[in-house]
């Protein structure tokens, strides 16, 4: 989290660094800053909150000049007010990072009576740091890189300095940083979207790389301070990916793109002549008597998803757990398991160090991400694309049907090869992915009745989600979505566990959103439906054609998505709570695509 962007530039670069900022804003927004370099001097501004109040900061108080780094901020280590507000200055040094300083408290103390300290961040010693080695005598570069070495944790930084004209110094380790190479300047950003409108062609660092950038060039060092040459990537897909266009949020725009974005996925996992998944020959699951799906929030449900997937239609046992718990609780790996990563960022630090655990371990990996230039796709076996572009929206909604998209025709590929699955089977269910896009189009059209459904849920203080079989993700998932967004307590059943405990809080007025399309559970998940309809609780039934005419009359409100098989029946529930949670957040009036406390992007641990 945080974002970080600079500009080696020959033209003035205040402008182009709070443009950067806006496009990082996704990775947090607590505060903000800038700090800028002009005929070698170093000025700077800060913000507590949104970038939009740096823009009016800087407005009254103008910086101007050519070199400058910048900083939006997800507070990890201090209040997120001005004065915890990166870039941090120390006599001649200002320094932007992302990410934390495990050993900072030990350095902070080296420092005692040397130096003073204003902030209660983690980065300040860093400035301090490399200030005190500049006193000592050391030119810019010996000074930084004498620096890193007293460092433990994980850091992307931006640093310039005082009477050091046109330059910028960075480094990376545990967080992810790019330099991009302009035609006469330089950058550097956090990821590809920093840089969007200045370039296209990124060089990413690799672990414990740090360099210099000036506008007519830029060297590169690696751990050892030996100087090092790393691949250009250039990136497709411009800027303009990333607009609002004529939605009133990021998010409603990528709910709607998601036939769209599903049709990407297909392309990549579906052969539509011969009918069947069509997936890198890399991945035979023949090879594997297991797979391990790591990963976090919403990406975890879309793994605990495919569990019920690779078992039912592969036989193929599923191992699914939170990244944050997983490499903690030691667990037994086998040497016939596949690990796979799920993650809309592919940054996400969790997910990231799960995959690290098990590559060392020697397993085979590979990782489900949107971002193919992120770190888990670079260090993963495999990396397996979904293709849904750039989410803006701080809550994931295009990348989620994306991820169960992909996975479901991996978990029909391994069907295929451990021979679980007739042709006819395979061909069946790749007919119900290629339909997809336009089921996902029919349930969009249920947008205004929902609207209106959701006007009522906006007056709760607490809901339920219930479903079974692989609509139980789907609850957990419509839960979060509601609880992020709207910042109503939501919380996902399986429906068969509520009367276990849970349904002691059922009273007259509870809102709970059944999720019941009619498959081989739909009688089963009606009966606890009755079971809390009976305490009180006002329904919502989220079901098809058939399972509205059998639940006739049991509901407040039904919302009838398009019949489907239940193989992809989670995909189609999915948008209704996407918009279910949408419309109760735009009811409230909450910051739907920047929900309090939260980051896109969640990089440290
Ligand atoms: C919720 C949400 C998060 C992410 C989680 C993992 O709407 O977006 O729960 O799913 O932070 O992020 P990625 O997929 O980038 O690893």
């Amino acid at each position: 989290m945080c974002g970080i962007i600079g500009i080696a530039g020959q033209t003035t670069v205040t402008d182009r660094l709070v443009d950067g900022l806006k496009r990082l804003e996704y990775r947090g927004y607590d505060s903000s800053g800038i700090a800028i370099l002009s005929g070698g001097e170093l000025s700077r501004a800060r913000a507590e909150g949104k970038i939009k109040n740096l823009e009016a900061h800087i407005k009254d108080h103008p910086l101007n000049g050519q070199t400058g780094i910048a900083h939006t901020r997800w507070a990890t280590h201090g209040v997120p007010n001005e004065t915890n507000a990166h870039p941090h200055k120390s006599g001649r040094v200002a320094v932007v990072h992302n990410g934390i300083i495990e050993n900072f408290l030990d350095l902070r103390e080296s420092l005692k009576g040397q130096r003073e300290f204003r902030t209660e961040t983690d980065t300040e010693v860093v400035a301090h740091l490399v200030d005190v080695e500049l006193e000592n005598g050391k030119t810019p570069r010996e000074a930084f890189a004498a620096t890193l070495k007293k460092l433990h944790g994980a850091y992307a930084f931006g640093v310039i300095i005082d009477g050091v004209e046109d330059e910028i110094f960075c480094a990376r380790a545990g967080s992810p940083l790019a330099l991009g190479i302009g035609d006469d300047e330089h950058y550097l950003g956090s990821d590809a979207m920093a840089m969007a409108q200045l370039t296209n062609r990124l060089i990413y660092l690799e672990e414990g790389d740090w360099a210099v950038i000036r506008p007519d060039g830029f060297e590169i060092f690696d751990l050892k301070d030996q100087p090092v040459t790393r691949d250009v990537t250039i990136i497709s897909g411009g800027p303009a990916m990333a607009e609002k266009g004529n939605y009133r949020h990021f998010m409603l725009k990528e709910i709607y793109e998601q036939p769209e974005t599903i049709t990407q996925t297909l392309g990549n996992y579906v052969d539509e002549f011969r009918l069947s998944a069509n997936i890198p020959e890399s991945v035979d699951f023949k090879d594997f008597d297991r797979v391990i799906i790591i990963a976090c929030g919403t990406a975890c449900y879309a793994g605990m998803v495919a569990k019920y997937w690779f078992e039912q239609v592969a036989g193929l046992a599923v191992d699914i757990d939170v990244a944050s718990e997983f490499r903690y609780r030691r667990p037994v790996l086998g040497d016939r398991s596949l690990f796979l990563a799920v993650s809309q960022s592919g940054e996400t630090a969790d997910t990231l160090a799960a995959l690290r655990y098990c590559k060392e371990a020697g397993l085979k990996t590979a990782a489900l991400v949107n971002v193919m230039t992120s770190t888990m796709a670079r260090e993963a076996d495999i990396a397996l694309p979904i293709n849904a572009g750039p989410e803006i929206g701080v809550a994931s909604t295009k990348a989620f049907t994306s991820q169960l998209t992909a996975l479901a025709a991996l978990a029909l590929s391994a069907a295929v090869s451990r021979g679980t699955l007739s042709r006819e089977g395979e061909i069946r269910l790749t007919r119900e992915l290629i339909k997809l896009p336009r089921k996902v189009t029919g349930a969009l059209e249920l947008d205004k009745m929902i609207e209106g459904l959701a006007f009522e849920l906006s007056k709760a203080k607490s809901a339920f989600y219930l479903g079974r079989g692989s609509q139980v993700p789907i609850a957990f998932e419509g839960a979060l979505k509601l609880k992020e967004i709207s910042y109503i307590h939501a919380e996902g059943y399986a429906a068969g566990e509520l009367k276990h405990g849970p349904i002691a809080l059922i009273e007259d007025g509870t809102p709970v959103i059944v999720l019941a399309p009619y498959d081989e559970l739909f009688e089963k998940t009606i009966s606890n439906l009755q079971e809390v309809a009976s305490r009180g609780a006002r329904i919502t039934l989220i079901t098809d054609e058939i399972g509205a005419k059998s639940a006739a009359n049991m509901a407040a409100d039904m919302i009838v998505v398009p019949s489907s098989d239940s193989f992809v029946a989670p995909i189609l529930t999915t948008i209704a709570v996407q918009l279910l949670a949408y419309h109760t957040a735009v009811h409230l009036g909450t910051d739907v695509d920047q929900p309090r406390n939260l980051a896109k992007s969640v990089t440290v641990e």
